[in-house]
């Protein structure tokens, strides 16, 4: 990322990131998330979108992968390279056995602004940046954005909500998430050096009974 960006992060970062078990979280809801999750059309038409706007073979960043499913499978299933990255053990576990074309690293995303992975044609960040606090979401998209080949493309994924680092209960544990009302999302992420090339939302009702329904955001975002 550009020297000023990196430094802002690293300014961020330094002094410990308080991630408050949610790696620990993920690692005991394994594959239980899937099944809170069953209907991913959105994110799958999110994935499919994505996957024919870049050249065949393209390098793809998936930040908080999770079990893999469903779009690191789709994307390798499309002809990208798949490169993902998850703060739990136990979901990359998954990631591994579910679709074993793909490369993955476990890391804390903040750790990615280094450069220790290289570049990317494309990246996904489905439902990740949300359980970051919302001061470190600018830090977060900029690094992506640094992440990118010029003319890079990012499938962003979040909750319409108007919260910060707020604590809530998940499959039996406890996480925190923030989100952002459409409109204040679409100015972070223009701010962040992105241009909002398509737009999704739609209505999610989980299986789940402790997880309460949701809007969900899709953005198709190109570097700007
Ligand atoms: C809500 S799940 C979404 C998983 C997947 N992207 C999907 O859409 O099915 C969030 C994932 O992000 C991971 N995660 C949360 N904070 C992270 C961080 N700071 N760095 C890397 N991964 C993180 C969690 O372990 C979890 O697997």
């Amino acid at each position: 990322m550009s020297g000023d960006h990196q430094r802002e992060y690293d300014a961020y970062a330094l002094p410990g990131l308080d991630r408050g078990g949610q790696a620990e979280a993920f690692d005991a809801i394994g594959d239980r998330y899937d099944e809170a999750f069953p209907h991913k059309e959105g994110q799958l038409a999110a994935g499919a979108r994505l996957a024919k706007s870049l050249p065949p073979n393209s390098r793809v960043l998936d930040v908080g992968c999770g079990t893999g499913l469903p779009t690191a499978r789709q994307l390798t299933g499309a002809g990208h390279r798949v490169v993902g990255v998850d703060l739990s053990p136990g979901m990359l576990e998954l990631a591994r056995a579910h679709v074993p074309e793909a490369e993955f690293h476990l890391a804390d995303l903040a750790e990615l602004r280094d450069g220790r992975l290289g570049l990317f044609d494309g990246a996904t960040a489905f439902f990740s940046l949300l359980m970051l606090p919302r001061a470190e979401i600018p830090h977060a998209l900029r690094m992506l954005r640094s992440l990118l080949r010029p003319g890079g493309l990012l499938a962003l994924s979040m909750v319409e909500a108007d919260v910060d680092d707020f604590a809530m209960p998940f499959l039996g544990h406890t996480i925190r998430v923030s989100g952002y009302l459409r409109e204040e999302l679409r100015q972070v992420v223009r701010e962040a050096g992105f241009e909002v090339a398509g737009e999704d939302s739609s209505a999610y009702a989980p299986a789940s009974t402790d997880v309460p329904p949701e809007i969900q955001l899709f953005f198709d975002l190109r570097r700007a």
